[in-house]
């Protein structure tokens, strides 16, 4: 597993990491002993960048990572997010309200101080009144945090935050089926040593190619409930993308890519060879997938004229059906 720096952190964190909102039984019921062994399966793969939410599962997902990291003799960098929970969102924001949420998230975790906190999707207002970030900037003077950033949905909002002079790292929507924050977001990010986190890598799942239009997710599962944005943000599942038009658009990539060439592998691979990318927080429902996702980092980067064909596909027929704006 090859490692990267995270941007202000300067914490080197493996370019796959794991995300963790499955752990939180937010798709369905993990039970411990699975959840231990997603866990446990990627430290073995050499993953040790983690992230989640003291919302996942009402805290569970912090929870057990917080159990589980007694075991291990080495403690790997976790990132969780604070700003979505039912005290504050949607308009509970204080900087003593925030600073009590991530004390109790740092108490689940079983840490004195949190290795990186992200804001998480805050109010569009709340974040561009500047506040937020000064709050955090201050909790990073008192010791309740090391480091922060931001996990946002809108470019313009990943630019304004890019542009604040203590944010260590940024969390994004960024996959082949997402590509604009090359042009715009990411040359300014290297600039300002902002380190880029990668969520949504497989858009859902829609870009692991095994989808077919009659995919049953669970009813708990955000596919199900959120697809087409009732619960939150409609940019979030399938990366915005209504699920019949996405499999149409998957089969057609499938058919594009050069023979030897999966579309899981190049969609992976496509976000490494992107060098401001520091790590890709890919969730994962089972330990396989861990395995599966963490062989990405030991492959070439794709050519250029598969770059080239990425680039088109996304021009031409992906992006005009992205909900929810970019
Ligand atoms: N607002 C935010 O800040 C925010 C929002 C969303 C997510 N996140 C973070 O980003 C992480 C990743 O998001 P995500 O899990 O929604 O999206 P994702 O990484 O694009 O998709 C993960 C899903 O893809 C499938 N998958 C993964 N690896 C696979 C493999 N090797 N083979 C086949 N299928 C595979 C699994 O689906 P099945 O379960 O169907 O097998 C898995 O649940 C989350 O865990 C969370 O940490 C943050």
């Amino acid at each position: 597993m090859k490692t990267r720096t995270l941007g202000k952190t300067g914490f080197e964190v493996s370019e796959i990491g794991l995300g963790c909102w499955q752990l939180g039984n937010d798709f369905g019921p993990v039970e411990d002993k699975e959840a231990i062994a997603i866990l446990q399966t990627a430290v073995e793969e050499g993953i040790h960048f983690f992230d989640t939410a003291d919302v996942y599962g009402g805290g569970l997902s912090e929870q057990r990572i917080g159990q589980w990291r007694k075991s291990l003799n080495k403690s790997p960098v976790i990132a969780t997010k604070v700003g979505r929970s039912a005290e504050l969102y949607p308009n509970g924001y204080s900087k003593a309200a925030v600073k009590k949420s991530l004390q109790a998230s740092a108490q689940r975790l079983g840490v004195e101080s949190i290795d990186l906190a992200q804001l998480h999707c805050v109010p569009r207002d709340v974040l561009f009144s500047g506040d937020i970030l000064a709050w955090m900037e201050d909790l990073k003077k008192e010791g309740v945090i090391k480091y922060f950033g931001a996990s946002v949905e809108m470019l313009d909002e990943a630019m304004f935050c890019c542009g604040h002079t203590e944010l260590a790292s940024l969390q994004i929507l960024f996959n082949v089926f997402r590509q604009d924050a090359t042009e715009s977001l990411l040359p300014l990010a290297e600039k300002n040593n902002v380190g880029i986190i990668v969520r949504l890598p497989l858009a859902s799942g829609l870009l692991s190619g095994k989808m077919s239009l009659n995919h049953a997710f669970s009813e708990r599962d955000h596919r199900s409930y959120n697809k087409d944005g009732a619960a939150f943000h409609v940019g979030e599942t399938f990366n915005g993308i209504p699920f019949e038009k996405g499999i149409e658009l998957v089969e057609a990539l499938k058919g594009k890519l050069p023979e030897g060439h999966n579309i899981l592998d190049v969609s992976l691979r496509w976000i490494l060879d992107q060098p401001q990318v520091s790590s890709i927080i890919a969730g994962a429902s089972r330990s396989s997938q861990v395995v599966r996702n963490a062989a990405v980092s030991s492959l070439p980067p794709l050519s250029k004229e598969l770059h080239a064909l990425l680039a088109e596909f996304y021009r031409e027929e992906v992006r005009e059906h992205i909900r929810g704006g970019i």
